[in-house]
């Protein structure tokens, strides 16, 4: 899997490998021998890419079952809403579901999204010589940040936490050390539901260890599942969009100054930026029944995966869809996937990359891809994102 992993990562331009597939077949069965010692313990899987049959997976839950996650993720995270299939996935949804409402979102905007954006812009804005690169210095500590605060995390905790956060949302890089920082993270966890057990306070945490499913309050082992997932779910994926619209605004210059001109337009850049670049390209399903999708027959058990990136590229359902156009009138995209397992978070995301993207304009006049940085570029076949932004501004005067 790691070896898979560090190949997929370096992988410049999936997009065309993706429409070759969908031509030739919109579920293609791949057939392969698994590594000896390898975590995968099947020898096919059915790859979906049209926009059409991915949704049909993605809403058909008695077909297709979430369960296969908890051989991926349950060693690190313990059992999560991610592999829950209806009725036990709705009940614990909806523990949490009520905390990422766009409504109750909104009262985090400036005490906490604001708040971080700002620090990490006040640390290298006023620098004389008005360059930055803002994955380092912006994107990626940005959503861990929002996210220690959320959980209503003590600041001195932030750099234990923010390690640990990293090392379990490398899960796909480096499965041992996301195993121990699992570990470690309960431990740390258990000793702040412990002590917001003895002291309520306004967040996150507190929430969980008052909510009730079906009567009855949730231990502390049903609660780590539900914080540790939160990580790489709400950390990884936010990074890597915020920096696929940043990317995909800078390399189109006439795009970013329309943005900048009409904030207005903020809202549909995030929209073309998810869809363009997907940060997190493929969900898992398992059918659950002998199945026919688009003529192809998926035994009992088979392993089916959505190309969310395939989906949104589909030139069935968008004009010219490799380019990157704000203005563009379809920008509906499946990148928060879709059905019951529609992305918890997606509220939140899109608060986060609102904020940051207006406080970038706000804060960094004339901002411009560095003219003297080479070789930038979005690269991934499992999550997708610049590796890095180089970029100049107006140095403050
Ligand atoms: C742009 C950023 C994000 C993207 C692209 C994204 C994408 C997704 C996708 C595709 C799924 C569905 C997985 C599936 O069906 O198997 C999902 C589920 C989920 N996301 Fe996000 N996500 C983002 C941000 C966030 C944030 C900020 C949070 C919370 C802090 C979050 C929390 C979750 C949770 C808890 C689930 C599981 C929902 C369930 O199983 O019912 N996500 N996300």
């Amino acid at each position: 899997m790691r070896q898979f992993a560090e190949l997929a990562g370096d992988v410049r331009d999936p997009y065309p490998m993706f429409a070759g597939i969908r031509a030739d077949s919109p579920v293609l069965q791949i057939h392969f021998d698994p590594r000896p010692g390898s975590r995968m313990r099947v020898s096919s899987l059915f790859a979906v890419t049209s926009h059409e049959l991915g949704r049909q997976v993605l809403t058909d839950n008695a077909r297709f079952s979430s369960a296969g996650y908890a051989e991926m993720f349950g060693q690190v995270m313990g059992r999560t809403i991610l592999q829950m299939d209806p009725p036990e996935h709705q009940r614990h949804r909806a523990l949490v579901a009520g905390a990422f409402r766009a409504r109750v979102l909104d009262q985090w905007g400036d005490t906490i999204v604001g708040a971080t954006v700002s620090e990490l812009i006040d640390a290298f804005a006023a620098s004389a010589d008005g360059r930055a690169d803002l994955i380092p210095q912006l994107t990626f500590p940005f959503p861990v940040r929002v996210m220690a605060r959320v959980l209503g995390l003590p600041d001195a905790d932030w750099p234990r936490f923010l390690r640990l956060s990293t090392e379990l949302i490398g899960i796909m890089r480096n499965w041992d050390r996301a195993v121990a920082a699992g570990r470690e993270l309960r431990g740390y966890f258990a000793e702040i539901i412990a002590e917001r057990r003895r002291n309520t306070r306004d967040d996150l945490v507190s929430q969980l260890i008052e909510a009730e499913v079906d009567g009855h309050r949730l231990g502390d082992d049903e609660i780590y599942p539900l914080l540790l997932l939160l990580l790489p779910a709400g950390a990884e994926t936010t990074y890597r969009s915020s920096s696929n619209l940043l990317f995909g605004l800078l390399s189109h210059p006439e795009q970013l100054d329309a943005v900048r001109a009409d904030r207005s337009l903020v809202p549909q850049a995030i929209e073309e930026a998810l869809r363009w670049e997907t940060p997190s390209l493929t969900v898992a399903r398992t059918a659950t029944q002998d199945v026919e999708l688009g003529g192809v027959r998926i035994p009992a058990g088979g392993f089916v995966t959505v190309s969310l990136g395939a989906a949104n590229r589909d030139p069935e359902r968008y004009v010219l869809p490799d380019v990157f156009d704000i203005f563009r009138s379809d920008k509906q995209h499946v990148s928060f996937g879709d059905g019951a397992h529609k992305c918890l978070g997606m509220h939140l995301a899109r608060l986060e990359m609102r904020i940051l993207l207006n406080a970038v304009l706000d804060r960094l006049p004339g901002l411009r891809l560095d003219p003297g940085a080479e070789d930038l570029h979005i690269h991934g076949l499992l999550f997708r994102s610049p590796p890095n932004l180089p970029v100049r501004f107006d140095p403050a005067v």
